[in-house]
């Protein structure tokens, strides 16, 4: 039997790693460990309980503000006498989080092997998104499989001299999440709260906008809030404080915007499929949007998921005020342009992600 161990830490990561984890659990053929870093606390502990994954360890390293240096150095020295401990045939990780990195470095300083899921994404900034283009490329210079989500994350991890041998095209794990998450038959307070108006869901978190960048955006959301009575806005704030800070300043006194605290996966994703209009700078929210046929404004310069502006369901808005605004005023007043992004296409995949990175699993194991 191989052990096969997964280390991740926070909200995106889980989201994506559980139905894995569900996925090797019930095969035979492989003993799975789950190790939390716990980068992430409530956030993560949302989605475990969601998916009912229990972590065999968690390293609980959440601080309140954290540095990136205390999450890298706090999980490479707590890792070490789990992996000493373990001393499992694969680590799998994910993504471009300081989890996955600190995972990675530590996981080459005993020589394990480490299987990279949703490989090959870049924006080839090393500054945006920060720190996370950084993290990933790093991964993949460290990782023996990669499993990259679309033929695109493949072609740059070929570009970079990564062995074609090595490389898997799976899908993103994102879409078999989607698949046991959204429902016709759903209701929530603030889906009712929400009827009969046009809902914009919003969500805002990247360490690069935080300070002026999010200010500016968040200013042009409250300016189309008081401009057009039939929107609303709901919010489930990242529980960073320095977002939460910025978003009472700038919404105070609208109460057509709600800010809320963060949604379990489920509620997200079926508010998600019964919004006009998602504003985001998240990286998983613009994968899974295309796939629910949502229009994405991404308000960022750069994205590493260029699938979903080429299908046209992702627009690329930056963080200027003005710009903002226009964008959010064009879909909000041009049917046309309204239609045409709010195609349902889904270029990450059929759900069946998990199973094909354990079919390899075997395979190569
Ligand atoms: C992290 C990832 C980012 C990912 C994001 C998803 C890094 C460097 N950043 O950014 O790639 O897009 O998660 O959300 O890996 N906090 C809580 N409770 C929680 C979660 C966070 O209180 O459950 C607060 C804490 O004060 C914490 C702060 O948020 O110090 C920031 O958390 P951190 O994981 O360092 O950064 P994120 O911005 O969440
Ligand atoms: N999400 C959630 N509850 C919320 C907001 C987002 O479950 O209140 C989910 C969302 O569906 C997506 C993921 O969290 O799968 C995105 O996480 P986040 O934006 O924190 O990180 P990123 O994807 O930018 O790394």
């Amino acid at each position: 039997m191989k052990k096969v161990m997964l280390i991740f830490g926070t909200r995106p990561e889980a989201i994506k790693m559980c139905p894995l984890a569900l996925e090797l659990e019930r095969r035979p053929a492989f003993e799975t460990v789950v190790c939390v870093t716990g980068q992430h606390r409530q956030m993560l502990d949302q989605i475990l309980s969601c998916f009912h994954v229990q972590p065999r360890y968690d390293l609980s390293i959440m601080r309140e503000k954290q540095t990136l240096f205390d999450v890298t150095i706090n999980i490479l020295d707590r890792l070490r006498a789990i992996l000493e401990a373990e001393r499992p045939d694969v680590v799998l990780v994910h993504g471009d989080t300081s989890t996955a990195f600190a995972t990675a470095l530590a996981c080459f300083y005993m020589q394990i092997p480490v299987g990279h899921v949703e490989a090959g994404l870049r924006t080839y900034d090393l500054y945006a998104p920060f720190p996370e283009e950084f993290n990933r490329q790093a991964v993949d210079l460290l990782a023996r499989f990669y499993f990259a989500p679309t033929g695109l994350s493949r072609q740059n991890l070929l570009r970079e001299g990564k062995p074609d041998s090595r490389i898997f095209v799976t899908g993103n794990t994102v879409i078999d999440a989607l698949d046991t998450t959204v429902r016709t038959d759903y209701t929530h307070p603030e889906t009712e709260w929400a009827h009969g108006s046009r809902l914009i869901l919003l969500t805002a978190h990247r360490r690069e906008n935080i300070g002026p960048p999010m200010r500016s955006m968040f200013t042009a959301i409250r300016r189309i809030v008081d401009d057009t009575p039939d929107v609303k806005v709901i919010y489930p704030m990242h529980m960073n404080p320095a977002v939460r800070d910025m978003a009472r300043e700038c919404f105070a006194g609208q109460d057509r915007i709600h800010m809320i605290e963060p949604m379990d996966v489920l509620d997200f994703h079926n508010l998600m499929a019964r919004a006009y209009l998602i504003l985001t700078d998240s990286g998983g929210i613009q994968e899974e949007a295309p796939a629910l046929g949502k229009p994405v404004l991404v308000m960022r310069d750069t994205t590493e998921r260029p699938e979903g502006v080429e299908a046209g369901t992702l627009k690329l808005v930056g963080t200027e005020e003005a710009s903002v605004y226009a964008a959010v005023h064009q879909l909000l007043t041009d049917e046309a342009a309204y239609l045409s992004m709010a195609r349902s296409v889904n270029p990450y995949g059929d759900g069946n992600a998990s199973r094909r990175i354990a079919d390899i699993l075997a395979c190569q194991l």
